[in-house]
């Protein structure tokens, strides 16, 4: 174990880097692929290297199927971070949320959620390209109360990915901001009275409605929430009920958070590529012979672009989220306590020399074989694996693909003057005032 400062432990040393993981590695070539950190008050280890990681994963995944019990992750769940899809304990419960979920986040190609997805996309793209042409913006539409919702949303994702040494020495809490802990909990009420408002109730009547003439048919994941708590079968005695289900509903509606800011970190990495940018432009006029918009049927034969996307995944370099010790155990050997914080370094298997040519240059060809089919290394994990993994990665890849594709097959992406465009790696969250650009109309190839 490196040296630690009492107090604080070996806090100092997460703090001397760009992004936090980066001093996984520098210790590791001193200390070993696995070792220990005291971080404040919580017992840590590190974790490098594939297979060491896919134990912890995938070979003893019960053992290592916790979450940190932060005060901000319950401060931010109404009290309870069970309440939350990615900051609970794994539970019956959690693995039931887990699997209603599963068939909307992961819709089969070609099937008719898959195919309803497509035509949202569509809708969403044409409304926003016509935002883009200055159109007004959704005439029926309560857009300022949207907008607040989607301001609540990003705050609270923000939030959520940042690290505080109060994590770790929970007595500094006390000094954190009243109104920061205010403007949070309000974030939430907030998010809970729009989902009832616009989402819910009329959808809770209507599910009512079609019980009581017997019609089974299910909508979407509203209907499948809704279901389940009406289900009088006790699997694995869980019982998921409205709330439950609600906070369910809020949590993967805040996908879009992750979403968007996913895709305007990667606009910002095609602003300083335009060689990238013309690539996926040719790809998209090829497919679509300016005919036509992209749909998601076309991603199969646009390896560039979903390349792009994978690419811009690997340097953002997101963390996989801390697991936690459940019960004694082991890790490479290593001796684990109960309870000890788990730290998975998938930074360096994102960003390692000795895993990738040029792991600092933004080249989507990496990411294609020499038959031009997309391959992924083994040790590419951006969504983790097993019991605990995203359950956005599907979506992720569809809805990013379908904007940029879109959007690029209408404009060039520029920059606009005097603006930074660093894009920030190490997590996925932007604060609020992020990147703007200039979104400038092609040339039409046809005429
Ligand atoms: C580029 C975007 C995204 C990346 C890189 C990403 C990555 C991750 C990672 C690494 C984890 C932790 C896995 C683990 O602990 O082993 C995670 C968890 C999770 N993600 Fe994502 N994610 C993204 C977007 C999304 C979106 C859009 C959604 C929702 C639609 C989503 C839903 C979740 C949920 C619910 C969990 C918690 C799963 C659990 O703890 O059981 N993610 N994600």
């Amino acid at each position: 174990m490196p040296r630690a400062i009492p107090i604080i432990g070996h806090l100092h040393l997460l703090g001397q880097y760009e992004v936090p993981y980066q001093a996984f590695k520098v210790i590791s070539k001193t200390h070993g692929l696995i070792f220990r950190l005291k971080l404040g008050v919580v017992p840590a280890i590190v974790v490098n290297g594939l297979d060491n990681i896919k134990e912890v994963l995938f070979v003893k995944a019960t053992d290592f199927d916790g979450r940190l019990n932060l005060s901000r992750y319950n401060d931010l769940f109404s009290g309870n971070r069970e309440n939350s899809l990615a900051f609970c304990n794994f539970s019956n419960l959690q693995k039931l949320r887990r699997e209603i979920l599963q068939v909307h986040t992961f819709p089969r190609n070609f099937s008719s959620r898959f195919l309803k997805l497509d035509s949202i996309i569509h809708r969403e793209l044409n409304q926003l390209k016509s935002n883009l042409k200055g159109d007004n913006p959704l005439p029926n539409f309560k857009v300022h109360l949207f907008q607040e919702m989607v301001r609540h949303y990003d705050s609270v994702f923000y939030e959520m990915n940042q690290g505080y040494a109060s994590d770790f020495l929970p007595w500094l809490s006390y000094f954190q901001t009243k109104s920061h802990k205010k403007k949070l909990s309000l974030a939430s009420k907030s998010i809970r009275a729009f989902v009832m408002e616009f989402l819910m109730n009329e959808r809770i009547a209507k599910y009512n409605k079609k019980q009581t003439r017997g019609d089974n048919e299910e909508e979407d994941y509203v209907d499948s929430l809704l279901d389940s708590v009406h289900s009088s079968v006790d699997i694995d005695k869980v019982n998921m009920d409205l709330n439950t289900a609600l906070f369910s509903l809020e949590d993967i509606v805040g996908g879009h958070t992750a979403i968007s800011n996913f895709i305007m970190k990667t606009l910002g990495f095609l602003v300083n590529h335009p060689n990238v940018q013309a690539k996926i432009q040719e790809e998209v006029d090829a497919m679509t012979l300016n005919a036509r918009p992209v749909t998601l049927a076309d991603r199969k034969q646009m390896p560039y672009t979903e390349a792009t996307i994978l690419e811009s995944i690997r340097m953002i370099t997101s963390p996989i989220v801390p697991h936690v010790a459940t019960q004694d155990s082991s890790i490479g050997g290593f001796e684990v306590q109960k309870d000890t914080m788990i730290f998975l370094n998938n930074y360096d298997l994102n960003m390692s020399p000795e895993l990738w040519n040029n792991p600092d240059k933004f080249q989507p060809e990496r990411f294609i074989n020499t038959e031009g089919r997309i391959a992924k290394p083994e040790h590419f994990l951006p969504f983790s694996g097993g019991r605990r993994s995203c359950m956005g990665n599907k979506m992720v890849q569809l809805i990013s693909f379908s904007t940029l594709a879109s959007l690029l097959q209408s404009y060039d992406l520029n920059k606009l003057c005097g603006h930074n465009y660093k894009v920030r790696i190490g997590d996925l969250a932007l604060p609020y005032e992020t990147f703007q650009f200039e979104f400038k109309p092609r040339q039409c190839l046809n005429c």
